[in-house]
């Protein structure tokens, strides 16, 4: 059987990797400024992280969810202290698509209204709802283009007025930065305004952190930034450090019912104790400071060329966009400086390094990518 050709995929076949790390199997060592996709928050293969999974796996590896799983009482209380949010409630799922889906199911139920606002340049998932939400049509199916979804610009706030005034408005979806559509940063004001009009409209604002959120941003949360509090604030990538995990965080107003919602595997024991661990580090290591303080020292670090048009983003979400395509630059950077970064659409260089990459890391990426630049 074929694998269904949906990736592009890059001559590389990782087998090993540690900290900030890769190795190929062919022993090539990579240093990882794309964390597998903002997916590896605390380094991969994190002793402690691989511990609390391996004796996870040897005590309960599943069970559904209709038995008690003290673990999962155990990571709200911890997300709840690590970001501030400790009198909201936590739902566990499996993604950060599934995460999102939830968040405006949720918001629907809640205000019994059917229409989310989104913004251009979004991206939410790949679920009916979430992919609904994403503005790229060319991955919307004829099946997924039904929902009553509006979308605005970012920091439009005289079109957001608009729609809400149309009184149907369930909820508005915002990444705390966008990511995939290019690393924007929503101005703090505009977020403190979207803030006001939900409460005004009864909608409800959710707040997508599965890419900005984890520590990323130098805070748990991008849009603590701005200082607002949405009613729900969805999670995946980092939270559980690769291993599969997502989930929404709910503010005190919602009330549950049984069976609202609901998953087979969200919550699952090793999900729980990988998500406990990641916590545990972040905590030990300071890495949510560190992310602040690396990001910041590569921003203020990148030379300055006629080929860069502007860099955006916050701690370890970096956008370096080009007046040009990035393609080879990126080929030359793997190829040759043997390093992993993203990309966002044809000029964006993205870095989403591992929150725990160190300065002496930092400082070999700026090398090289001044000498991939020089070429
Ligand atoms: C902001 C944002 N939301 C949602 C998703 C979807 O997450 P997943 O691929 O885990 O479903 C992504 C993935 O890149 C994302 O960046």
């Amino acid at each position: 059987m074929n694998l269904f050709d949906v990736y592009s995929l890059f001559d590389v076949t990782p087998v090993r990797a540690r900290g900030c790390t890769v190795w190929d199997d062919k022993g090539q060592e990579y240093l990882d400024l794309y964390g597998g996709h903002a997916v590896i928050s605390v380094g991969h293969s994190h002793p402690h992280y691989v511990a609390a999974l391996k004796a996870q796996l040897d005590r309960i590896g599943f069970y559904s969810n209709s038995v008690r799983n003290p673990l999962q009482e155990e990571l709200a209380r911890r997300i709840g202290i690590a970001s501030g949010y400790d009198d909201y409630s936590l739902f566990l799922d499996n993604s950060g698509a599934e995460s999102n889906e939830n968040a405006v199911k949720l918001a629907s139920f809640h205000t019994g209204k059917d229409r989310i606002i989104a913004f251009r340049r979004s991206f939410h998932g790949r679920t009916s709802g979430a992919v609904a939400l994403t503005d790229n049509p060319a991955i919307i199916s004829p099946f997924n283009s039904h929902h009553h979804v509006s979308f605005c610009d970012l920091d439009d706030f005289d079109a957001v007025t608009a729609e809400f005034e149309r009184g149907d408005v369930a909820g508005i979806i915002v990444e705390g930065i966008q990511g995939c559509g290019g690393i924007h940063v929503p101005a703090p004001g505009f977020l403190q305004a979207l803030s006001r009009l939900c409460e005004r409209h009864r909608a409800v604002l959710i707040l997508d952190e599965v890419q900005s959120g984890y520590g990323r941003t130098g805070k748990f949360f991008a849009h603590q930034w701005a200082g607002i509090h949405p009613g729900i604030i969805t999670l995946g990538k980092g939270i559980a450090n690769g291993f599969p995990c997502g989930g929404i965080l709910i503010a005190p107003e919602f009330q549950a019912r049984k069976g609202m919602l609901g998953t087979t595997f969200g919550g699952n024991y090793l999900a729980c104790a990988g998500a406990i661990a990641v916590l545990d580090i972040i905590e030990q290591e300071h890495l949510v400071d560190n992310a602040l303080e690396v990001g910041e020292y590569i921003k203020q670090n990148l030379p300055a060329s006629p080929r860069i048009k502007e860099v955006r983003g916050k701690g370890l979400m970096l956008g370096i966009e080009f007046n040009e395509p990035v393609a080879p630059l990126r080929k030359a950077l793997l190829y040759d400086k043997h390093i992993f970064t993203g990309v966002a659409g044809q000029n964006m260089i993205r870095l989403l390094a591992p929150l725990c990459l160190t300065r002496a890391e930092a400082d070999r990426f700026l090398e090289a990518f001044n000498e991939v630049l020089a070429q």
